[in-house]
């Protein structure tokens, strides 16, 4: 199993070092166009590999396309990162051309590869790669919505004051401040509804702190997070890898499920060997399926910045 991770910056580098650990893919490469800067990451990295216990081989290329040649999934987290204060939308002038040309050297080298996508504005950018490239659309896939249930599940957690692995959650919807969907009818603690244990009031903060979790740590860290982007990124492509039939919240083109139609927007998808193996039409309330809608709304404009 051959892992290409293009953009070795925090992202990048988060994410091959938790697909290494993960221990079931026997090669990772990651390509940067900075001279030696991938090399030296896999680097240290491979210097990991005695003390966190892998076999996988990380191998590190400058710009080098021919080396990513035969990968089975490719994950694309090059492009800048937003800055405090930045939407992600606005990052779409720099990383278009980046995403589009990365894209078409990844497929040039690996005919039948899947693709996830990471760089921001992340739903237009798995859109602009179905539209640049003819191949299957399960093949395309966003993550977004991984990273966003993670940080709903963190909220959740918090509220309740339980273990993280006494919750679950899912967010839907546009990878973006204002138009994710965090389920919270639907989350739960250890199969009861959350709202037997919190206020109505509680619950509309979770949502609204999961909304601006990514915006958060920007403001904290002067740059966009990596740990979780990375960890999310890691749980798709093992789920590919390994074939798990998991579901999860991933950016996909749309063709009329939940009423939505051209454009790329987190819904639930089944994972495995074929990549989105299925788009799952789950049951939304009125409420949520309108904030859907308007999430869409939001996705479709900032496609519409595209020079397709
Ligand atoms: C985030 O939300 C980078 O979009 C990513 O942290």
């Amino acid at each position: 199993m051959k892992v290409t991770v293009v953009g070795a910056g925090a992202v990048g580098a988060s994410c091959a070092e938790y697909i290494a650990i993960k221990n079931f893919a026997s090669e990772v490469v990651l390509l940067d166009i900075k001279e030696g800067y991938a090399e030296g990451k896999a680097m240290d990295l491979m210097q990991t590999a005695s003390l966190n216990g892998f076999d996988t081989k990380i191998v590190g290329s400058t710009n080098d396309y021919s080396k990513t040649a035969g990968s089975d999934i490719v994950v694309i987290t090059s492009g800048i990162p937003r800055k405090p204060g930045m939407t992600r939308e606005e990052l779409i002038g720099i990383n278009a051309g980046i995403v589009k040309t990365v894209s078409s050297s990844l497929l040039e080298h690996s005919p039948d590869t899947i693709f996830i996508i990471v760089s921001n504005p992340m739903d237009t950018m798995t859109y602009l790669v179905h539209k640049t490239l003819d191949i299957p659309k399960n093949r395309i896939i966003g993550m977004g919505g991984a990273l966003d249930s993670a940080r709903f599940k963190y909220r959740l957690a918090e509220a309740l004051a339980a273990p993280i692995s006494d919750v679950d959650g899912m967010v839907i919807g546009g990878h973006s401040d204002k138009g994710m969907v965090p389920l919270i009818g639907h989350a739960t603690r250890n199969s009861l509804k959350v709202s037997e244990f919190l206020s109505e009031e509680r619950m509309s903060q979770v949502v609204e702190d999961t909304k601006v979790g990514g915006a958060t740590l920007t403001k904290l860290l002067g740059t966009s997070a990596w740990y979780a982007p990375g960890a999310a990124v890691s749980g798709l492509v093992q789920a590919i890898a390994c074939d798990q039939k998991k579901m999860f919240p991933c950016s996909t083109y749309l063709e009329g499920e939940y009423g939505l139609k051209d454009l790329c927007i987190g819904v639930p998808v089944i994972l495995g060997k074929n990549g989105i193996e299925k788009v799952v039409q789950m049951e939304l309330t009125a409420a949520e399926q309108a904030k859907m809608e308007e999430s869409a709304a939001g996705v479709t404009k900032t496609n519409g910045l595209l020079d397709l």
